[in-house]
């Protein structure tokens, strides 16, 4: 989603800030811009498509500049069009760039145009230009006039803005997106991602809501709410440039998948000793919260609410405790009866997804015994809101889809599951079998990536058709959402899942030969069922892809039948769902998609 990165130097930053946006391409967008301060006149360079296209363009006018504010945007209000990129500027003067949405922009914007401003774009953000110019024409300076912009915006917002009348400041002001200072050696940056700045400062201060700063190469102000002026921590994070490159690997995609075993190595290292998980893992008097919890609840959205809906399977079977999921996007608005001692967890791999954000917000309101977050970015909205937390320690995942995240989520939420048990006394003999499976996942992860081979000479007969079916029953229908998530988010093939013994209630109408359908048929009490529901599928022309214990024979006909690596029943979903990213990329890859960028998606979903 939208990318903001800004600076002031005392070097040129013109070619900083468009590498800037280079690194914030995995996000998704659909055009950049750039306005740069040269003394007497303010560039401003904008283009439809990658930031390539940007970059020729910066190429060919040369832009000198100390001062700049840059953005990459993900369409909300109007087409992408160089007239709706960013930044926007009022009477060539004031320039801005914004991440969010501002709900207010209709009244906004004709009361703007009653006082003569013109609009070019059909964005939301373009009236923030207009606001700053007026209050900057009445004589305020540029922060006063950030504070009275601020009071007439109703809505999510990362802001920085020029002014042609001053050449060394810029402006910023968050409300609920994303922003941080980079604090550098004569120079200062701002940005809505640390990996936009990562290469240029390990020293970032992340803004809270309702602040506003100016930046100089000099020196940096902050103020809050209130227009005092405040300290905020300064947090020292060493982001690696191998973390955040591709190395040999064809996509980001491809690298995340490959990097598993070490990702999960990460999430449960330093965690877990002897038979058991440690105490207090989610933070301090987290041991002694979770022996009071009644109940669960879990908001979350795409990959990560798949995550929350196989814990909630654990969550009952190992911790014995009832758990409601819900979509964040849908949670606040059925009025939601919270029973007492319930816990309500957030699952994100970025921690700022603007509807998980918005649950944990309303949900604070209720009467929830406390907050807990599964987060990959510890520096995140989500982490520093919640009471307690655990961070997977994944490592940036750069891809679009979510692959190391999740099944790093996954590890994260078995540890929830243990240390619920633990905390109330229950399973004893079952947690020390757990604890077993999950020093070995690593080496069962790293086996099951070995089906790379086969994923290749199947991926050419999916890759040909318009539609794909994901079945798994119990614990593994989410692994079969994931699975037809994955599938359609990179590869653009339809593709829906179903609990399979759901299939002769609607779906086996769809069953032809153009229809390939995946399974998941690990060792289960229910295994057998399963098979009898791909009978029905085989009997009427449907071609198989049965992921299978070694244990389980059936006769596929024309499909495939691929035995997974035996491990503990607890483990499976985790490892079931490395084949079915395997195969999705291999699908991608010959549909010649976007796989680290796919069409209209974004990497963190900063708008609700
Ligand atoms: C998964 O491949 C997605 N791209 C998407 O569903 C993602 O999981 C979702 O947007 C939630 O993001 P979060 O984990 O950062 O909150």
């Amino acid at each position: 989603m939208c990318g903001i990165i800004a600076a002031a130097s005392t070097r040129n930053v013109g070619k900083l800030l468009v590498q800037g946006l280079h690194k914030m391409e995995y996000r998704g967008y659909d055009s950049a811009g750039i306005a740069l301060h040269q003394e007497n006149s303010i560039a401003h360079l904008r283009s439809v498509g990658k930031v390539q296209l940007l970059e020729e363009k910066m190429i060919e006018e040369k832009p000198k500049s100390k001062l700049g504010i840059a953005h990459t945007r993900w369409a909300t209000h109007g087409e992408p069009s160089e007239a709706n990129a960013h930044p926007h500027k009022s009477k060539e003067s004031v320039y801005i760039v914004h991440n969010g949405i501002i709900e207010n922009y209709v009244e906004l914007k004709e009361s703007l145009i009653a006082k003569g401003y013109d609009f070019t774009s059909q964005t939301d953000s373009e009236l923030i230009a207009h606001l700053l110019d007026f209050f900057i024409n009445k004589g305020n300076s540029m922060i006063e006039a950030m504070y009275l912009a601020k009071e007439k915006l109703d809505g999510a917002y990362a802001i920085a803005a020029i002014d042609l009348k001053d050449n060394s400041n810029l402006v910023v002001a968050r409300n609920k997106s994303p922003l941080l200072i980079g604090l550098g050696t004569d120079e200062m940056f701002a940005a809505s991602d640390p990996l936009a700045i990562a290469q240029l400062t390990n020293d970032f201060i992340f803004l809270e809501d309702g602040d506003v700063a100016s930046i100089s190469a000099e020196e940096y102000k902050i103020y809050d709410s209130s227009k005092a002026e405040v300290t905020r921590d300064v947090t020292h994070i060493d982001i690696s440039s191998q973390a955040t490159s591709k190395g040999d690997f064809r996509h980001f995609m491809e690298k995340e998948i490959y990097e598993q075993p070490e990702a999960v190595s990460s999430t449960i290292d330093g965690r877990i000793g002897g038979e058991d998980v440690l105490d207090n893992i989610f933070g301090l008097g987290s041991s002694d919260l979770f022996s009071k919890v009644e109940r669960i609840q879990i908001v979350a959205c795409g990959t990560s609410l798949h995550a929350g809906r196989v814990a909630a399977n654990w969550f009952s079977s190992i911790a014995e405790l009832p758990c409601q999921i819900d979509y964040a996007s849908e949670y606040r608005y059925r009025n939601p009866h919270v029973d007492k001692n319930s816990l309500l967890i957030t699952i994100s791999q970025s921690g700022e997804t603007a509807d998980t954000l918005a649950a944990l917000n309303y949900a604070r309101e209720k009467d929830y015994l406390a907050s807990l977050t599964i987060c990959n970015v510890p520096t995140s909205s989500l982490a520093r809101e919640s009471d307690f937390s655990l961070f997977t320690n994944a490592g940036p995942e750069i891809g679009v889809a979510s692959t190391k995240a999740f099944t790093t989520q996954l590890a994260g939420l078995m540890l929830l599951a243990l240390s619920l048990a633990k905390s109330r006394n229950l399973n004893p003999l079952l947690r020390g079998r757990i604890i077993k499976a999950l020093r070995l996942l690593p080496e069962t992860i790293a086996e099951a990536l070995l089906c790379k081979e086969k994923m290749i000479e199947i991926a050419p007969s999916i890759a040909n058709k318009d539609n794909a079916l994901f079945l798994g029953r119990g614990i593994f229908y989410p692994i079969a959402k994931e699975g037809a998530l994955k599938l359609k988010e990179i590869s653009y093939i339809h593709a829906e899942a179903y609990p399979a013994g759901e299939l002769k209630h609607g779906p086996l109408a769809l069953i032809d030969e153009n229809m390939p359908v995946i399974a998941l048929a690990p060792e289960s009490e229910i295994a057998e069922k399963l098979i009898s529901n791909l009978e029905e599928v085989k009997a009427r022309g449907g071609t198989l892809y049965v992921f299978a214990d070694p244990s389980v024979n059936m006769d596929v006909k024309a499909g495939h039948l691929i035995h997974m690596p035996k491990c503990d029943f607890f483990m499976t979903p985790i490892v079931y769902n490395i084949p079915l990213q395997i195969l999705s990329y291999e699908v991608a890859l010959l549909r010649g998609t976007d796989i680290d960028q796919p069409r209209n998606l974004a990497k963190s979903v900063t708008v609700e």
